[in-house]
């Protein structure tokens, strides 16, 4: 495990670019996996910057997300395939028939669980994986349980979650009760995981994550048996 300390979220930013552009300079044809949520943000533009800049090509590289709301389709704005084409698709040169979303408002979720599992396989698994962490410990939608979920599955969230994403949403109501989730097993054969924290808030949870009991109670926890695991964290504390 590599543990790198920035000093404020553009750092923490610029850091896991610079991580995700030379996996792509060194491997044009890398399947990233990649995350939603307000952590990522910053890395996306920089990534776009130097796109614009001419500095990195995505057009062989093929993308994985970890998840989607169930209910949501890709048209609607707090869906994760809206999120990702807007904060990052929209403005790179990928091939889009290349990036990969679960769908949320396929016929049957099982199955789409089910395509989604074989998609991993087929596009040879994920090179590199970016993943944020919830409040909770929860990586992707793996929420807290008793026991880890291997493979893609759909997931009932828990309330704390819900609380927590209802910020992207005009009211708690509207936001789904479940959702797709990348399994844990999925996760964990990343050739490299790339765990990104940036807030005090996130503190707690990182360091009960990385060095407290490997529990499914703790999703995150998993992540201490992962060969090449890289955690960049911007937080007042040091772990
Ligand atoms: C969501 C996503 C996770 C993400 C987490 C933290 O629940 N499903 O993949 O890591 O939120 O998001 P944020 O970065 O906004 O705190």
């Amino acid at each position: 495990m590599k543990i790198i300390k920035a000093t404020d979220y553009d750092d923490l930013s610029r850091k896991a670019a610079n991580i995700i552009s030379a996996q792509v300079i060194l491997h044009p044809r890398s399947v990233l996996g990649l995350a939603t949520g307000s952590s990522p943000i910053g890395i996306y533009k920089q990534l776009i910057d130097w796109y614009n800049k001419n500095d990195i090509d995505f057009s062989q590289v093929t993308t994985v997300n970890l998840d989607e709301y169930v209910g949501l389709s890709g048209n609607d704005p707090q869906s994760y395939r809206y999120f990702m084409d807007t904060n990052f698709f929209n403005h790179i040169n990928i091939d889009k028939s290349k990036t990969h979303v679960p769908n949320g408002v396929a016929p049957n979720i099982n199955e789409e669980c089910a395509r989604y599992n074989d998609l991993i396989q087929q596009v040879g698994g994920v090179d590199l994986q970016l993943l944020g962490i919830g409040l909770n410990g929860h990586i992707g939608f793996n929420e807290p349980d008793k026991e880890f979920e291997k493979l893609t599955h759909m997931v009932e969230l828990n309330p704390s979650t819900i609380e927590a994403n209802k910020r992207f949403f005009d009211k708690i109501e509207d936001v789904p009760k479940s959702a797709i989730s990348m399994g844990i097993k999925s996760i964990m054969q990343a050739r490299h995981i790339l765990l990104i924290v940036n807030t005090d808030e996130k503190y707690e949870i990182l360091k009960e994550s990385l060095f407290g009991p490997v529990t499914p109670h703790v999703p995150g926890s998993i992540l201490q048996l992962h060969s090449n695991l890289t955690v960049i964290y911007s937080c007042n504390k040091t772990l």
